[in-house]
């Protein structure tokens, strides 16, 4: 169940926009705002709130791979793997995570430390292969630097307990 005050922020919103269909895109981002991903009660809430079938609501979700169906780990792996970064390695390096960490694309590590996923272009081609973590930008990436920023993360993972 969401909180009030994201009841409230997919109310109001949806008065900004010409119809309710056009305010799915933002109510789903308030739903992965305050819960990290969007399951199916968020949707059946937004379709609620809304006043539409929940299969309009799902049909949005589903088509915009920037919204989480289950809960992430505690840190995204997203891999660009349009064509500059496929070109120099992206595929190589998803299969170098899948190795190390014994997941595929979508999914997460037991711990819940980390979610890898497969992303459209990151904006900065001009340094492929590129990932990111959060707001952080990683590119050049190889598997040896891989390897460094998954320790890194780590290490940060421990310190905030
Ligand atoms: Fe990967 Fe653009 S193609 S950042």
């Amino acid at each position: 169940m969401l909180s009030q005050e994201s009841r409230a922020q997919i109310e109001e919103n949806a008065k900004r926009f010409p119809s309710a269909k056009s305010a799915i895109l933002n109510a789903l981002y308030v739903v992965q705002n305050e819960e990290g991903f969007v399951a199916e009660d968020g949707m059946q809430e937004i379709a609620e709130l809304l006043g539409m079938p929940y299969t309009d609501v799902e049909a949005v979700a589903t088509f915009y791979t920037l919204f989480q169906k289950q809960p992430a780990g505690k840190y995204r792996l997203d891999v660009c793997t349009t064509l500059t970064c496929s070109l120099l390695g992206a595929e190589h390096l998803i299969d170098y995570l899948y190795k190390k960490l014994g997941i595929k694309v979508d999914e997460t590590t037991p711990d819940g430390m980390f979610t890898l996923r497969a992303v459209q272009c990151l904006g900065d081609c001009g340094n492929a292969p590129v990932m990111m973590v959060g707001d952080a930008y990683y590119d050049n990436l190889t598997p040896e630097k891989l390897d460094g920023i998954l320790d890194e993360l780590r290490r940060k993972a421990g310190e905030s307990g």
